[in-house]
C-alpha cells in the first residue's frame, strides 16, 4: 500500500506539472493537520517552492487549488494564511485506507534500503552480570533493529562483547587463587565477580599482582593453551547468563563477534595507518593527531609496549564489516560517555578514505538520585533483579484484577506486563536525557506506560470476543463510516504508524513511537466512550468493530517495534 501522504502528494505533483510544466520541485511534504479545523492533512509546498515556480505562495496555492487534477481522494482544499493548503479527505477514501491497514504491506520502496544496516548494541564486558546500565543499550538497539526491519531494511545485530580487556589477566589469577569450586558450580558468573573483587582488594595491598595479571594476559594473547581454555570458559559462562536475560527481553543477535575477534587484524590496521601517514610515533606510541578544528584529542592506536587499544579494535571492526558485508550504514548504541571515542575513530576511518555511513546513537546514563551506579559502591541493580521485581509487581496487579485466571496464565501475563513496563519506561524517554532511576516510575502501570497500552489492546480483544459470542465478527466488506468526530480522528491517526516509524528511524528515537501509541490509545478510548459498538445496528456495529480491530492491530504492531508483547486478557 502506498502511504497516504504519498498518494496525496502525487495529486499535487500532477497538478503542478500540468500547470507549470515539470520542475525540479522541493519535495511536496504532506503532514497530518495539527487541528481538525485545518482539515485532515496540510502542506506548505507552495511556500517552499515559491522560488522554483517564480511566483508568490498565495498565488501558487490558489492556482493549484482551483485546478486540482481529478481524483477520488480529496473532498476539498482550502488556503490558509500566506499559502498553506488544508486538505480534507473523502470519507470513503479514508475508510478504504483504514481497511487495508495490517492487511496490505506498506510500500517503502522509496527508502534507500540497499545493503545491511549493522547495529552494534548491548555489548557488555564479559565476566560481570549485566546491570541496569546495560538495559538502555540493549533495548534501544533492539528497537532500532525492529524499526529498520519494519521499513524493509536488512539488519544485522552484532553484540560487540568486551571479551579481550585487561580484566582477563586479573580473572585468571583470581580464579587460580581464590575460586570456591562449589560456589562456581552453583552460580559461575557470581563467583567470577567475587574473585575479581578479591583480586582488586589483594592488588591494593600488593601491587606486584598487577604485573602478574599483565603477564597472564600477555600469555593469553600469545596463545597459551591453559589461559585460552579459561578465557573461553569465562566467555561461555557469561554468555549463558546474558542469553537468559536476552531471552526474557526477547532480544536476539545475529552475531556475537567480540573484541577478540579483531585481535589478529589490529597489527595490519596500525601498519595501514602508519603507511598512510595517519598514525605517527610519539614517545614510543603510535598516535593519530587531528586537525585543530575537529577539537579532538589525539588518539593512541598502539601503546609503547605494543598493546592495541579500544579504538584500534573498533577501526579493525569497520574494516572487517567492510570486507564481509554490503554496508548500508553502521549504527552504534552506547552511553554518552563514549562520544569522544566514537568521534575519534569515525574520523580516523574517514582519514583512511573508508567511505562508510555510520552513526553513534548515544543515550544518557541512568543514575540514582544520589549519583551514578557503580559496582564499587555496591549500588548496582542487576538487570535480573529489575525484571523480577517488574514481574512481581505485575503479578500482584493481575491477582487483584483477574483472580479467576489459571496460575500459568497469570505468570505469563505478569512476565509480559512487567518486562514491558520496564522497557517502555526506558524507551519513552528522549534517549539523550539523563534518566533518574526510580522504582515507582519504571514500574508504573498508569498513564504513558506499556501496561496502559497492553490493557487497551486486551480491552479490544475482549470486545472482539464478546462480538463473536453474539455472532458478530469483523467483516472485511463493511463500509467504514466516519461521521462521528471521534471515529474520524481515530481513523486518521491509525494511518500514521509508518510515518512515525520513519521519523523514529531517522532520529533513532523510539520515544516518537511511544508518544504515538499513547496518543492512539487515548484516541481509541475517546472513540469507545462516545461510540458504543456492540449494541448498535449492524451497519454502525460492523464499521466500529473494524475500527476497533484495526486499532488493536496497530497497537500490537507498534508495541512490537519496541520489543513489547501483548496479551489477550489481563
Ligand atoms: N563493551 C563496551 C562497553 O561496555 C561497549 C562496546 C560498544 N561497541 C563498540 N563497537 N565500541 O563500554
Amino acid at each position: 500500500m502506498i502511504l497516504i501522504e504519498k498518494q496525496i502528494a502525487d495529486i499535487f505533483k500532477r497538478t503542478v506539472d500540468a500547470l507549470y510544466g515539470e520542475q525540479e520541485l522541493r519535495a511536496i511534504d504532506i503532514t497530518m493537520a495539527t487541528n481538525e479545523k485545518f482539515g485532515d492533512f496540510q502542506t506548505n509546498f507552495a511556500m517552499v517552492n515559491a522560488k522554483v515556480l517564480k511566483s508568490n505562495p498565495r498565488a501558487i496555492a490558489e492556482n493549484v487549488v482551483n485546478n486540482l487534477v481529478e481524483n477520488n481522494l480529496i473532498e476539498k482544499v482550502e488556503i490558509a494564511g500566506p499559502g498553506f493548503i488544508n486538505i480534507f479527505l473523502k470519507e470513503e477514501f479514508l475508510g478504504e485506507v483504514v481497511k487495508t491497514i495490517s492487511k496490505e504491506k506498506y510500500d517503502f520502496s522509496f527508502l534507500d534500503t540497499e545493503g545491511d544496516v549493522i547495529i552494534d548494541y548491548s555489548s557488555p564486558n564479559i565476566a560481570k552480570r549485566m546491570h541496569i546500565g546495560h538495559l538502555r543499550s540493549t533495548i534501544i538497539g533492539d528497537s532500532i533493529k525492529r524499526i529498520y526491519n519494519y521499513l524493509g531494511y536488512n539488519t544485522v545485530s552484532d553484540n560487540h562483547i568486551g571479551d579481550w580487556g585487561t580484566q582477563f589477566g586479573k580473572l585468571i589469577i583470581g580464579y587460580r587463587k581464590w575460586l570456591n569450586e562449589d560456589a562456581y558450580k552453583e552460580n559461575a558468573i557470581e563467583e567470577l565477580e567475587r574473585v575479581y573483587v578479591e583480586f582488586a582488594k589483594a592488588a591494593d595491598e600488593d601491587p606486584s599482582l598487577e604485573d602478574l595479571a599483565r603477564e597472564e594476559l600477555k600469555k593469553l594473547q600469545d596463545g597459551d593453551e591453559e589461559n585460552n581454555r579459561l578465557w573461553k570458559e569465562f566467555i561461555q559462562v557469561s554468555l549463558d547468563e546474558y542469553n537468559k536475560l536476552y531471552g526474557r527481553m526477547d532480544v536476539k543477535f545475529d552475531t556475537y563477534y567480540g573484541e577478540s575477534h579483531y585481535h589478529d587484524m589490529m597489527p595490519g590496521v596500525v601498519e595501514e595507518l602508519k603507511d598512510k601517514g595517519i598514525a605517527v610515533e610519539d614517545q614510543g606510541a603510535q598516535v593519530v593527531f587531528f586537525d585543530e578544528e575537529t577539537k579532538l584529542h589525539p588518539c593512541i592506536v598502539q601503546k609503547k609496549d605494543g598493546a592495541f587499544l579500544y579504538s584500534t579494535s573498533d577501526i579493525a571492526t569497520i574494516k572487517f564489516r567492510k570486507e564481509n558485508y554490503n554496508i548500508n550504514k553502521l549504527v552504534y548504541v552506547t552511553d554518552e560517555r563514549q562520544q569522544d571515542h566514537f568521534r575519534q575513530f569515525f574520523k580516523i576511518t574517514d582519514m583512511l578514505g573508508w567511505d562508510v555511513k555510520k552513526d553513534h546513537v548515544w543515550f544518557g546514563i541512568m543514575r540514582f538520585a544520589e549519583g551514578i551506579f557503580s559496582t564499587r559502591k555496591g549500588n548496582v541493580i542487576r538487570l535480573e533483579q529489575l525484571l523480577d521485581e517488574g514481574k512481581k509487581r505485575a503479578l500482584a496487579v493481575v491477582e487483584e484484577k483477574n483472580p479467576g485466571l489459571s496460575a500459568e496464565e497469570k505468570e505469563n501475563i505478569a512476565e509480559v506486563v512487567g518486562v514491558g513496563a520496564i522497557k517502555y519506561a526506558d524507551l519513552s524517554q528522549n534517549r539523550q536525557s539523563a534518566v533518574i532511576f526510580e522504582w515507582d516510575k519504571i514500574l508504573s502501570f498508569e498513564g504513558n506506560t506499556a501496561p496502559y497500552l497492553q490493557y487497551s489492546y486486551a480491552r479490544i480483544q475482549s470486545i472482539l470476543r464478546k462480538g463473536e459470542e453474539n455472532g458478530k465478527v469483523v467483516r472485511e466488506d463493511t463500509a467504514v463510516n466516519l461521521g462521528e468526530k471521534a471515529e474520524k480522528a481515530l481513523a486518521l491517526f491509525l494511518t500514521q504508524l509508518p510515518n512515525v516509524a520513519m521519523k523514529a528511524s531517522e532520529t533513532y528515537k523510539p520515544n516518537l513511537l511511544t508518544d504515538y501509541l499513547f496518543e492512539l490509545a487515548k484516541k481509541f478510548n475517546t472513540f469507545y466512550n462516545s461510540c458504543p459498538i456492540l449494541n448498535q445496528e449492524d451497519e454502525v456495529l460492523y464499521s466500529r468493530l473494524l475500527l476497533a480491530e484495526r486499532t488493536a492491530k496497530v497497537l500490537k504492531e507498534g508495541l512490537d517495534l519496541l520489543g513489547i508483547k501483548t496479551v489477550d486478557r489481563m
